[in-house]
């Protein structure tokens, strides 16, 4: 997302997530994550088209592309258990998303554990 905004200055990219003290993280010079050359890269553009925020439905409700990019753990109970995703952030996502805008034409999924056809029926579920 900070390479988006470095490479697209005209459009604002905003990261929403739900965990309070990461988007903190975000916003503060200790970064929750470390990748080389990432500290420059959002350090550049945070706060001119790169934001971070927990204010989900504000965010839904004013952009054009959503891209849902949730972690899909291993079940570890139930039917799948040891190998499945479970998906229940990924429906939260979803149902967040439902309730502000129910005409989103373009929402790209990222989600390395779920199955293609799985990610495929999500997303036709999630546009219509
Ligand atoms: N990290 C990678 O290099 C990489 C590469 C390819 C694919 N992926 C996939 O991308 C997804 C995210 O990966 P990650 O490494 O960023 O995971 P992560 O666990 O670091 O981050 C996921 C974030 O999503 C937040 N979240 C969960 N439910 C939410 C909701 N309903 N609304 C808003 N935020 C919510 C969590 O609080 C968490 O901070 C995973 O499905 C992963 O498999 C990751």
């Amino acid at each position: 997302m900070a390479m988006i905004a470095r490479k697209c200055p005209t459009v604002t990219v905003t990261v929403v997530d739900l965990w309070k003290e990461r988007i903190d993280a975000w916003n503060s010079d200790e970064l929750p994550i470390y990748e080389p050359g990432l500290d420059e890269l959002v350090k550049g553009v945070r706060g001119v088209n790169l934001f971070f925020t927990t204010d989900a439905e504000r965010v839904i409700a004013e952009s054009d592309i959503i891209f849902v990019s949730v972690n899909t753990p291993t079940k570890t109970f139930g039917i799948g258990a040891g190998h499945a995703s479970n998906v229940k952030n990924l429906e939260l996502a979803a149902r967040t998303i439902a309730k502000v805008r129910w005409n989103v034409k373009l929402l790209p999924l990222l989600l390395l554990v779920v199955r293609w056809g799985m990610k495929l029926r999500c997303g036709m579920k999630l546009v219509l």
